[in-house]
């Protein structure tokens, strides 16, 4: 099929390459030039396992453009385009407001077109704001003369080729047949089961499904606090859970909380709208309280070994949201920078790839190299990047919020364990 990516960021970049991959002829459009510059040489601007190498070997069957007419050469678009938090917690819309206008316009001039939403987008969202804006810029009406499909996407950062290549479900909010049958033949290949639901059920499955996750990490980081006061190792509380197959394993890791680009967005922007309807999600105001809390525990930790850590040095290990990213988006380095700042320690830290995002924020500590980190009164880990465990710890005071089971060669406290 000829397919159009609106916005070429993880999401969209992930996907288009992935549909290359399966033979699909695909444009991404987006309005940063260098990107579109980079990703035409075959060269993934963002850091994602595989993406590079994905992205070279399809660079015949994928090209980027900043020019939105391109859409009139596709049969489908897909809308991967951001939808940052707004500072009343809100989600901002207008980069999907821009791309539906653009859209409407080229759906005009055509017989049927596709219109795929994979950004994520509140419930009621695609029916209410998306479709109205399409019809008003084509002069046609959604499910007789071009289609309407929510699919969200389910990708972790890191991970996004291998959850796009391997996906547990696909869903796809659709509310007219013809559009069920192009995604049904798009997602042919998949063998994982495929959800059909109405356009707000797939907007509230992710929302839900993100809330659902972000619950069980600040359920077990609460259980973690306790059983750490009661000399008890977390993680085999989580393994022992995590064999009953109604609770699962995964997402039980405890240590510093959440971050990223999507959990405390998400989180937050669902709390909102439910706030307008007269409902108080309890459960999530108190999973993200969990969560503003959690970080601040290294630092408590750190300070029973310094009763004042002011010029002290501290080394931190890992600055992104997580490993195998360089996004700092709501990662839990922040706070514990900002903390370890207000108590003026001497503060040196390293991140194999995240160090240039973090420098814009804050210019003023030392960014180091690995080694050196080492050389501190005490070492913070942040992050699980892989290369961590190849380091020598031994004798070495470190304050652990990740796990790194190597790193208890040296004089070692966990988080919550
Ligand atoms: C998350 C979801 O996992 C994806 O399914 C979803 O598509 C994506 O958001 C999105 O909405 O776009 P992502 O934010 O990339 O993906 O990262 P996760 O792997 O989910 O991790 C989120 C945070 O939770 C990280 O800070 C991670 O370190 C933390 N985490 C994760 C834990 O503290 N413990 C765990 O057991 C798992």
């Amino acid at each position: 099929m000829n397919i159009s990516i609106l916005g070429a960021g993880y999401v969209g970049l992930v996907t288009g390459t992935c549909l290359a991959n399966m033979n699909h002829d695909v444009i991404c459009i987006d309005v940063n030039k260098k990107k579109v510059e980079s990703i035409n040489k075959g060269i993934a601007p963002i850091y994602e396992i595989g993406l590079s190498e994905l992205l070279a070997k399809n660079k015949n069957r994928i090209i980027a453009t900043t020019n939105p007419s391109n859409i009139k050469k596709t049969d489908i678009t897909f809308i991967c385009l951001g939808t940052p938090s707004k500072k009343n917690r809100n989600i901002d819309l207008s980069n999907i407001k821009q791309g539906a206008i653009d859209i409407g316009k080229i759906i005009k001039q055509k017989d049927w077109h596709v219109v795929i939403i994979k950004s994520t987008i509140l419930p009621g969202t695609t029916k209410d704001f998306i479709i109205p804006i399409l019809e008003k810029n084509s002069g046609k009406k959604a499910g007789r003369d071009f289609g309407v499909a929510m699919n969200p996407e389910f990708l972790k950062e890191g991970k996004a080729i291998q959850d796009f290549l391997n996906p547990d479900r696909i869903v796809i909010g659709t509310e007219d047949d013809k559009t069920k049958k192009i995604l049904k033949k798009l997602y042919e290949n998949f063998r994982c089961p495929k959800v059909f639901t109405g356009f707000s059920e797939a907007e509230m499955i992710k929302y839900a499904s993100n809330a659902f996750l972000a619950t069980k990490i600040s359920f077990i980081n609460e259980i973690g606090n306790f059983c750490k006061k009661l000399d008890i190792d977390t993680y085999k509380i989580a393994d022992g859970m995590g064999y009953d197959k109604r609770i699962e394993r995964a997402f039980l890791n405890s240590g510093i909380g959440w971050g990223g680009s999507c959990f405390p967005k998400d989180i937050k922007a669902l709390i909102t709208m439910a706030n307008k309807y007269d409902e108080k999600l309890k459960i999530l105001e108190n999973v993200v309280k969990v969560n503003d809390l959690q970080p601040l525990k290294i630092v408590e930790i750190l300070k029973k070994h310094f009763p004042s850590i002011k010029g002290k040095n501290i080394g931190v290990l890992g600055l992104s949201f997580k490993k195998d990213t360089d996004d700092i988006r709501e990662s839990r380095a922040i706070p514990v920078i900002k903390k370890l700042l207000q108590e003026k320690a001497i503060i040196k830290v390293y991140d194999p790839k995240a160090m240039d995002n973090f420098k814009k924020i804050f210019p003023q500590i030392n960014y180091s190299n690995i080694n050196n980190i080492l050389n501190s009164d005490a070492i913070l880990i942040l992050t699980d990047w892989d290369e961590f465990r190849k380091l020598n710890y031994k004798g070495k005071l470190i304050i652990d919020g990740r796990r790194l089971e190597e790193a208890k060669q040296g004089i070692y406290e966990g988080i919550c364990w």
